[in-house]
């Protein structure tokens, strides 16, 4: 299991260009399948879960391929609509692919993702919504079974979700697409992933007004072809990496992306102390002093999102007072809580809410990555730790953060990743 050394502590200083969004890119995938001719999506970053969506896909006999950051996508050879649990439980997202392979084909057998650390993650909001288009929905062994009404064709709806599930929104908008009538979708999530989805599904052929909004109407088309589309930049990426510049009075550009996507975390930044800067394609943190303490609330888009929760949590850690932090969204997400406090860091849970006394600075320390958003707080806190960190368990990292280490080394965070057998 492979594991980072990072020896600080270094300023984080330095040019990085931003990926296309892992959370933009695997709905597009799945999305691609409703297509009866040729896809090509550009941007998209090469991470562990785009592989196990595309060999999910590659396994229905879809032919899909990716070069470089381009993926091209034929489904006339499709000969089965099946996702199996040995790829899902490897990348919940999977569950993706049921509305497309439902509204196109009638019919879908997928497994059930399984929860994760940071909570159970379950998917009823998408069947129900499935269900309300006149889909038969069984889980027998672990699988969702699913076929489409008589006819083959869902059924366009009124149907509100009864919480706001980015999932949940992306895979009924999909399965909308093709529905006999029109579709109209309440509550919807507003985050820059769906709207870039909405987006390609238009490009495709789709017919879809209230993109942005938690209302959504979507008028069922009888087929969608292909489309040249390119992923929208990730916000999550970028604020990540903008965050190391507030832990070590740094100074961060990140290129290829949008001030647009992060206003919510660009304003706590502000708050801790930075000077931030944005052009059309850039953003900029530059920080002097010490970062003042914050209070975050996570809430669903345009709200502060809860995926970059943990790195603000980092900052704070070494913040000149008290913040809080309360996490609305999955109820498992302070696992990096007590990696943070072995690191030096003097935080206390109490259910959803964390209280994080500022110390002076972090201290090396072995620790281990638990999801894929703790691992980079934990990277970015080891980097300004004064010494030598070991952090366990990075294939999360390798999920969700493209050429992780050479991003890294360009900020100036000296960074080994060491290959452990076992
Ligand atoms: C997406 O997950 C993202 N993943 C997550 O990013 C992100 O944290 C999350 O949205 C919230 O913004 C992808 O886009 C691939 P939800 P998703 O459905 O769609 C509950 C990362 O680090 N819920 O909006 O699974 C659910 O349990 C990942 O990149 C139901 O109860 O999130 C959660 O508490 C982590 N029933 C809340 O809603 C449902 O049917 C929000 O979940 C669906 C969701």
């Amino acid at each position: 299991m492979d594991q980072f050394l990072i020896t600080g502590s270094s300023r984080i200083a330095g040019e990085v260009t931003i990926s296309g969004a892992k959370n933009a890119a695997l709905p597009l995938l799945a999305a691609m399948i409703l297509a009866e001719t040729s896809t090509t999506l550009h941007n998209v970053p090469s991470l562990q879960d785009v592989r196990t969506l595309i060999k999910l896909i590659a396994g229905m006999g879809i032919k899909i391929e990716k070069q470089g950051d381009t993926v091209t996508c034929d489904t006339k050879s499709i000969d089965n609509f099946y996702a199996p649990y040995d790829l899902v439980k490897t990348m919940r997202a999977s569950i993706l692919v049921l509305g497309p392979l439902l509204a196109r084909f009638g019919e879908a057998e997928v497994s059930l993702p399984g929860g994760c650390a940071i909570g159970s993650r379950p998917v009823d909001q998408h069947l129900k919504a499935f269900e309300a288009m006149g889909a038969e929905i069984s889980v027998e062994n672990g699988y969702v079974k699913a076929k489409a009404p008589k006819g083959g064709k869902l059924i366009g709806c009124k149907f509100s979700f009864d919480m706001v599930t980015v999932g949940g929104t992306e895979n009924v908008i999909i399965a909308a697409t093709l529905a006999k009538g029109t579709t109209v979708l309440g509550n919807c999530a507003l985050e820059p992933e769906v709207v870039d989805l909405a987006n390609m599904l238009v490009a495709m052929g789709a017919k879809i007004s209230g993109i942005g909004t938690s209302i959504m109407t979507i008028e069922g088309v009888e087929r969608l072809h292909g489309c040249e589309y390119s992923v929208v930049a990730d916000r999550v990426e970028t604020g990540s990496y903008l965050a190391g510049a507030l832990m070590t009075r740094g100074d961060v550009l990140t290129k290829k992306t949008s001030a647009l996507l992060l206003t919510p975390v660009l304003e706590k930044f502000e708050d801790m102390g930075a000077v931030i800067t944005t052009g059309d394609d850039w953003i900029r943190a530059q920080m002097k002093g010490r970062p003042l303490p914050v209070d975050i609330r996570t809430q669903p888009h345009p709200g502060f999102p809860t995926d970059m929760q943990a790195q603000v949590m980092a900052i704070s850690c070494i913040a000149d007072g008290t913040s809080t932090f309360i996490e609305n969204i999955f109820e498992n997400r302070f696992m990096h809580v007590p990696e943070l406090n072995r690191l030096g860091a003097s935080i206390q849970v109490d259910g959803h809410t964390a209280v994080v006394k500022g110390v002076e600075s972090f201290t090396a320390a072995p620790v281990m990555a638990t999801d894929l958003r703790a691992s980079m707080s934990l990277v970015m806190a080891a980097a300004t730790a004064e010494g030598e960190s070991l952090i366990d368990r990075i294939y999360h990292i390798d999920r969700g953060y493209e050429d992780v280490e050479n991003k890294l080394r360009s900020l100036g965070v000296n960074i080994e990743r060491i290959n452990t057998n076992d």
